[in-house]
Formats: structure tokens, sequence, C-alpha cells
């Protein structure tokens, strides 16, 4: 990639193409003093409210810098560097980070030691990489007094609040409003999918665990979708287009939003899985196109609930795990509470907090 001139305009060179830069979309750029603060790096002025024409008079590049005199006197040094990277057009940090896709054989991620001084080290950095790579990451030997979690999940970004309180305790409670709160086994499946937006993170942390069953399950709703994207086409596409509602209803509050079983971005990409087949209505469509919407769910449950597609594991106390909620499914093996007692906690996290605090490592450490 470089930048060209060619009397007085400005040429973007991507080594297959090149196309003439704007100059506004220049003059929006120039950060002299006067024109940005350099602290926080926003504007001193208002692009959105300049009128006329904006021309470029005259244009040099000097050792990396391109040199603009532009027609209303605003005269400026840009950093191509800086310039090129906004080309690319892409994010650059969380994007760049692969997905890897696992099924039960998935060996040897690394779990993370919790340390003094975690949340600023390089070790958070990889963590959050690992985080973006798997969909979830195991923390070891994670304070657990008074509610820790809460401080946990505020020192990556901040808590996201719901109707379940700041944290949730999952023990098993006479009168459940969600069965998680039971000794029942849960099946795979994605938290709030009745919520807009879906939470993004669960976190939870094991505080006491004293049975033998009660193991934590996780399936990579990006492999299995993926998955299915091959194995069958036609079930991969009406999940991907037959929105569904969600809907939670207890004493206080109903909610509801409605989403594709399998979402994708504008690209056709994989973007998140809802799945809480105790939740979730289809609306009434054709026969034949339900016929086929049901074997499809149907399919894609198989592949949730198979053995081959989920890795199981005990947690055990201070152990603390972030899972990705728009990716990653979850349940748990049933227990007995004649054994002793079954405690995590969990709170919700939004992508904004992982997604800043990892740019932030990635700058500080100069990754
Ligand atoms: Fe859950």
């Amino acid at each position: 990639m470089k930048i060209e001139l060619n009397e007085n305009k400005i040429f973007f060179n991507n080594g297959q193409s090149i196309q003439e830069i704007h100059p506004f979309w220049l003059r929006e750029r120039v950060d002299g003093d006067e024109y940005l603060d350099k602290g926080t790096q926003q504007r001193l002025f208002d692009p959105s409210t300049m009128t006329g024409e904006i021309l470029i008079k005259k244009a040099e590049i000097k050792n990396g810098f391109l040199e603009v005199n532009f027609n209303d006197g605003v005269n400026s040094k840009l950093d191509i560097s800086k310039l090129e990277t906004e080309f690319s057009n892409k994010d650059t940090v969380i994007k760049s980070i692969p997905k890897k896709k696992w099924d039960s054989a998935l060996k040897n991620v690394k779990n993370f030691e919790f340390k003094k001084n975690f949340y600023e080290s390089k070790e958070m950095y990889d963590l959050l990489t690992s985080f973006y790579e798997y969909g979830f990451v195991i923390v070891k030997n994670v304070p657990t007094e008074n509610n820790y979690i809460v401080e946990f999940a505020n020192s990556i970004g901040s808590v996201r609040r719901t109707n379940f309180g700041e944290h949730f305790n999952v023990k098993s409670k006479s009168n459940p409003n969600d069965l998680a709160y039971t000794t029942l086994p849960l099946s795979p499946h994605t938290d709030n999918p009745y919520r807009n937006p879906v939470p993004c993170i669960q976190i939870l942390h094991c505080i006491e665990n004293e049975v033998s069953g009660g193991y934590s399950t996780l399936v990579d709703g990006y492999t299995v979708s993926e998955k299915l994207k091959i194995e069958d086409p036609e079930a991969y596409k009406v999940l991907t287009e037959v929105k569904v509602r969600f809907r939670f209803i207890d004493k206080d509050v109903v909610l509801e939003d409605w989403s594709e079983l399998i979402h994708l971005d504008d690209e056709k990409n994989f973007k998140q899985v809802r799945f809480s087949p105790r939740l979730d209505y289809v609306p009434i469509l054709k026969k034949d196109k339900l016929d086929l919407f049901y074997k499809s769910r149907k399919k894609l449950s198989d592949l949730y609930n198979s053995k081959k597609n989920r890795i199981e594991f005990r947690l055990s106390p201070k152990d603390l795990i972030l899972m990705d909620n728009h990716r990653i499914l979850h349940g748990r093996t049933k227990f007995d509470p004649n054994e002793g007692n079954r405690f995590l906690q969990g709170c919700y996290i939004d992508f904004d907090s992982t997604e800043g605090k990892l740019r932030h490592l990635k700058r500080k450490f100069k990754i």
C-alpha cells in the first residue's frame, strides 16, 4: 500500500488498484493542535457543519508525512502510516485473531493463573487473545470472598446488570424462576436469548463444589454451525433465515426478542448463535417450510448435544470461566445435592469490555 501524488491529487495504491482519496477525507483528519485534542484524540472542529468544496492546493510527501495545503487555508502534516492503517478498513485487533474450531478432541488449552496486578499484565493480553480464539478461557485461583466476581468483571470492563441482579448465585433453591437454580442437568444452551442485546460474555466463578456430578459442559457454536453448513446446506440456510421468538416471563418482567438460531453478519459469516429450546417459538409458516425448519433444528440440536462436539470438565473452587455467550453453548450434568454444596456465581459483561481492554493492552505493550 502506498500514497502517490499527481497534480495536487492524492492517490492510494494498494498494489492492485489505484484510487483517488477524497480531499475532504484528508481534511477531516488534520491533526494540528488547533484541530485535534492530543489527550482524547477527539476533533476540535465539526466537519459535518463545514460548507464549501474542499480542494488541495499543494501536496508533498516528506519523511513519512503527507503535507497538504487545503484551499480553506488549513495546512496539515499527516502521518502516512496512520492513513494506511485506515485503508485496510479492518479492525486490526479483534478481527485479526482467527477463531479456532474445536470439539471434544480439544486439548492443551492454556489455563491462566490469577495473580497480583493481573488486569494490567501481559498475561491478561494473552488471556483475552485466547478467549477470542476459543470463545472461552479458564482462570485458576481467583479469590472467592465478597462476590469477587464483580470486581473481576469491573476490572476488565463493566458488569452488565440484568433483572437477575449485578451477579447471580447458581445453587439449587425452592421455587426457582429458572432451571439453572435446580439440580437438573442442563443441556447446551446460550444464556438470555430473549434480551436485546443478548449479554455478550458470561463469567462463572466456582465458589464451592463438593458434589461428584455437576460437570460443566461447553460446545463451540461456531464449529457446529460451520459443520452444518458443509454437511447440510439446506438446514443451515433455513436456520440462518427464520427468526424465532425467545421469551422470558416472571412476575416482574416480560422479555422478548426475535432472532435466527444462527445469525450471520452482512458478509454472511458467522456472527452469533442462540439456542435455548425451552424458550424458542417459531412463527407460523407454510407447512413445508416448518417441516424443513423442524428437521433442521433437530439436526442442529443433535450436533449441539453430541458428545463428539462437547468438552466436559469439573470446576474447582476459585476456578473462573469466561465464555462468549454469542458463540459458546454451556450446560452441566446433573448432580446430587445430598453429596454437598455446589455453588457458582455468575455475571455478564459485554464485548466492549474485553475489546477495549485488549486494544488497551496491545497499545500498552506495543504488540
Ligand atoms: Fe446458562
